[in-house]
């Protein structure tokens, strides 16, 4: 889906979790790219009609994106990943996250 179009040999890779999931990315990314990366493209539910929710700007205005990171609500496209890193999705009171 999403492929480094240069640097790719010379980025060091790190990994992050996603609840229990193992995440590889890459020093730089931002979260919402490593997870888009790894295939994961629902990052919360809309509180209105439950439906999965994911980035669309990616730059930092639709807040599509938001996630918990050590607890605290931030927009995935406007933070870096970093090694040990531990995001979670933000639950609804009446579902959890599929995809
Ligand atoms: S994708 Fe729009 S604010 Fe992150």
């Amino acid at each position: 889906m999403f492929k480094f179009i240069d640097g790719e040999d010379t980025q060091t890779s790190i990994s992050f979790l996603l609840e229990d999931q193992k995440i590889e990315a890459t020093e730089g990314m931002s979260v919402a790219a490593a997870l888009l990366a790894n295939g994961i493209t629902t990052f919360r539910q809309s509180a209105v009609s439950n439906e999965g929710r994911g980035p669309f700007c990616l730059m930092g205005t639709c807040y599509e994106c938001v996630v918990l990171i050590d607890g605290v609500h931030v927009q995935a496209c406007m933070t870096q990943v970093r090694a040990g890193l531990s995001v979670d999705r933000i639950p609804t009171a009446t579902t959890g996250i599929e995809e």
